[in-house]
């Protein structure tokens, strides 16, 4: 086991910065998860801490120690990618052994540690096949295994779940958070995927262009989201945006598709007429059958209804905004395409956030509600 520290890190390459002021700490026996888009720079971070890409200025510490200029064979890591990287040519169990014969481990030591690594991971039956003859998922099996053997003081996992289907990826998942709390071990987890950065993660980062854009627990993410970009990449179907405009500097109000007032206790110091997004996810939407129900803000039309059997999704549509506004409804109520909604949510739900995507004040700040003038 072991912490790591990342203080000012930047990585340039080509006179392109693709990292920028990353600062982290991953804790003793902390699962932390790199999430962000394709391309924002998740490989090259997992990259430099192993060793593999060269850190452009900035300070990595593995256990206090500097460790910028280590090998990576000194930097006791091992790496799980998404492509499995087997040798094809030989056994589970060679793959497996290998990188411990080179480091001229006893023959019954090595024997010893394969033989836990396998029976952890289930694939004691596997260990005279070739890779060739294993599926997808055990193959993952076998990389994780190999990383296992060489006890390192860091497992590195770039998105090493991709390449299986769903229902494994659900399965591998549960598997992972328990290897973890087996071994005890400091794990970095890269993934494109909320779904797993959320299951899987004591704490999220998320990345987007070479930023930090958040870092946190999952429900702080999910809840308090600091930027609109972390609000949008968590959550199916994502998060529904509201243009809003922001209207006195006396008594904030906020104006949403020219049609309703939010009266809103945020510290906001715009000008009058600012462009704002309020967010409601789509749990928080409420609605009524009734386009004129008195409790409804706005009306909108049914335009698509999906029933997911626990819950439904319904698609709206209003004259005022481009985009279909989502809808979860847990009774799985009937509706039909065409039909008329009265649309609402309680605007303690409601995220504010400014024009440059930062969310301004609390989340139950937007305090009450005004009909239309
Ligand atoms: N060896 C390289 N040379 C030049 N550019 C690179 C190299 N590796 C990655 N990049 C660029 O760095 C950015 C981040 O890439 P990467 O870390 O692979 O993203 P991610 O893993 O999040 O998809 C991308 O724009 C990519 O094109
Ligand atoms: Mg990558």
């Amino acid at each position: 086991m072991a912490a790591l520290e990342l203080t000012q890190v930047r990585k340039v390459f080509d006179g392109n910065v693709v990292l920028n002021d990353v600062n982290l700490r991953i804790e003793n026996g902390e699962l932390l998860v790199l999430l962000g888009p394709s391309g924002c720079g998740k490989s090259t971070l997992l990259r430099m801490i192993a060793g593999l890409d060269t850190i452009s200025s900035g300070e990595l510490r593995i256990d206090s120690q500097l460790a910028n200029h280590l090998p990576p064979a000194k930097r006791q890591l091992a790496m799980v990618f998404q492509s499995y990287a087997l040798y094809p040519h030989m056994s589970v169990y060679d793959n497996m052994a290998f990188s411990l014969k080179m480091a001229g481990i006893h023959a019954a030591q090595i024997r010893e540690k394969v033989q836990a690594a396998a029976a952890t991971l289930q694939i004691t039956h596997l260990l005279d096949r070739l890779p060739k003859a294993l599926s997808g998922g055990q193959r993952q099996r076998v990389a994780i295994g190999r990383a296992i053997v060489r006890e390192p003081a860091v497992f590195l996992f770039d998105e090493p779940l991709s390449n299986l289907d769903a229902a494994l990826r659900g399965q591998m998942r549960v598997e992972l958070a328990r290897l973890h709390k087996q071994l005890g071990a400091t794990m970095i987890y890269v993934t494109h995927d909320q779904v797993e950065a959320m299951t899987l993660g004591q704490r999220i980062v998320v990345l987007n262009q070479g930023r930090i854009e958040q870092l946190g627990t999952p429900a702080q993410l999910y809840r308090t989201p600091a930027t609109l970009f972390v609000a949008r990449f968590l959550g199916t179907p994502a998060i529904n945006c509201f243009p809003a405009q922001y209207m006195s500097s006396t008594g904030p109000v906020l104006r949403i598709g020219g049609q309703f007032l939010l009266h809103s206790q945020i510290a906001f110091n715009g000008q009058p007429g600012d462009q704002l997004v309020v967010a409601v996810r789509p749990e928080h939407m409420r609605f009524s059958s009734h386009a004129d129900a008195p409790e409804a803000m706005f009306t909108a039309q049914v335009s698509v209804v999906e029933q997911l059997g626990d819950c439904s999704l319904i698609y709206v549509k209003t004259s005022w905004h481009d985009e279909d506004i989502v809808i979860r409804d847990p009774e799985c109520r009937e509706w039909q395409t065409g039909q008329q909604v009265g649309l609402y949510f309680d605007p303690a739900n409601a995220l504010v956030f400014g024009a440059d995507g930062v969310r301004i004040g609390q989340a139950a700040a937007v305090a009450s509600l005004s009909q239309p003038h």
